[in-house]
């Protein structure tokens, strides 16, 4: 944070900013979330689908998201207040907000997984004889113990209220430069490790040989979903992000870039998981939220020097995830700051707090409490239902409404004068102005009719 623009910070580099924007999408999305709903929706097909919508609607709206974001320097209640006065449209970035606190609840729970498992891998709690069956025994046991669960969750949301604390251009900048290339060192070797075990190839061709019949209304749904979830949309993650960009930066350029590499980790994690998953026996659609966690300790066993890559590994996406969790409460903190006039301390405290308060359900929703591992009428855990609600349904209607906002109402021109700003060139102007206005609602729209009508919700 070098410069300073109406009072806001600044990302020091174009380099800083795409990492900075990268640190938010690569998370828990990409190597937790992404491998399990792939193997529960069927595997290459819906590879194939993530990547369209990436590509159609995610790059669009990460673009549109930008924009609104530098134009009005804001947060996201502020950017629609500024953007389109008097209007209902505030209310998008509310449910930004809110969608944000209930995202934070549930990761930090998933993240608080992976600081327990970094501590029980440097403890030594994984033998080198540890089969699926054993290694599924240790995760229950670990998820089912209230204390770690609720203890673990706080313990996260603590680390992440520091930094928010000291302001988000600050640290993660600096962070995220050493911490992507390490993270995506480790999953390699790991990918290497995963593809050459005996029966690789049986969840190869589960992960790359696309078998169309399995695809239902609810999985284009889930794939496009969990586009958004992975890349930060639909809720103003990346409108508080832009609005730390310099006028002289690229949107598009960037933008692109944050896509790119958030696709391919997410990629390359399914590479890691789906062979060493069948070499295992365990079954693709069988492990749920669990699958990562069951599946890495039995990698680590196979590998020399695996405690030591092990405890790398769960080191390494914890930060990943708090580079991510920075980014889902400081748009809370951001929003309180700007438009009530709090304290960046108080916000923070009050926020975090909140989200602890939301994430106890979901952390005793493992096993530790029986009512909420399967939530009647629709037997899904708390976290589960959580999940599906905030971070496929919520963001896939925010994204929607984005993209209308800047299509329709704040309008194509005014958005590519922004972005054409200072000279910038905005290569695929016509193609993203296509997708925005005809493509990203009417595609958001079909897909939604058509889950309502299937009934396929979950
Ligand atoms: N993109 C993050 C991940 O893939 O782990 C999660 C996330 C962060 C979702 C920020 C939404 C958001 F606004």
């Amino acid at each position: 944070m070098q410069e300073k623009t109406q009072g806001r910070g600044v990302w020091s580099t174009k380099a800083g900013f795409i990492l900075a924007a990268a640190g938010s999408a690569i998370g828990l999305g990409n190597i937790w979330r992404f491998p399990y709903v792939t193997g529960q929706n069927g595997g290459a097909a819906f590879v194939l689908i993530y990547i369209l919508c990436v590509i159609c609607i995610g790059l669009p709206v990460m673009i549109a998201e930008l924009s609104i974001g530098r134009r009005s320097q804001l947060n996201p209640v502020g950017a629609f207040r500024k953007l389109a006065p008097g209007s209902p449209w505030v209310a998008v970035g509310m449910i930004g907000v809110a969608t944000g606190i209930g995202i934070l609840s549930y990761y930090s729970v998933v993240a608080g997984w992976t600081v327990g498992y970094f501590f029980k891998t440097v403890a030594g709690d994984f033998s080198r004889f540890i089969t699926s069956d054993t290694s599924g025994q240790i995760f229950n046991s670990f998820v089912r113990n209230p204390t770690a669960a609720i203890g673990f969750l706080f313990l996260f949301l603590v680390l992440t209220a520091a930094v928010v604390m000291g302001g988000v251009a600050k640290g993660i900048e600096r962070w995220s430069r050493i911490l992507m290339p390490a993270l995506f060192i480790l999953l390699i070797l790991l990918t290497i490790r995963s593809v050459t075990l005996p029966n690789a190839g049986e969840g190869l061709s589960f992960y790359l040989k696309p078998d169309f019949s399995k695809i239902t209304a609810g999985t284009i749904g889930k794939a496009l979903g969990q586009a958004l979830f992975s890349l930060s949309l639909g809720m103003g993650a990346m409108i508080t992000y832009g609005s730390y960009i310099a006028r002289k930066e690229n949107i598009p350029v960037a933008a692109g870039y944050v896509c790119l590499f958030d696709t391919l980790i997410a990629i390359i994690a399914g590479l890691m998981t789906f062979p060493a998953l069948f070499a295992m026996g365990l079954r693709p659609d069988a492990s749920g939220p669990g699958l990562v966690f069951v599946l890495l300790p039995t990698i680590f066993a196979k590998m020399p020097g695996g405690f030591i890559f092990g405890a790398g590994f769960f080191l390494l996406l914890t930060l990943a995830a708090l580079t991510s969790t920075i980014s889902l409460l400081e748009v809370a903190v951001s929003y309180m700051v700007d438009e009530w006039k709090w304290k960046r301390l108080r916000a923070v405290v009050l926020m975090s707090g909140l989200a602890f308060i939301i994430g106890i359900p979901s952390a005793l929703s493992q096993g530790a409490s029986q009512w909420l591992s399967s939530l009647p009428l629709v037997h899904l855990s708390f976290l589960d239902l959580a999940n599906v609600l905030l971070g496929n349904y919520s963001l896939t209607v925010g994204a929607f409404l984005i993209a209308i906002f800047v299509a329709y109402k704040w309008g194509i021109k005014s958005t590519r004068q922004e972005i054409e700003a200072e000279g910038n060139v905005f290569h695929f102007g016509r193609i993203w102005s296509f997708l925005i206005r005809f493509i990203c609602p009417v595609a958001i729209l079909i897909i939604f009719i058509y889950i309502i009508i299937t009934g396929d919700f979950f």
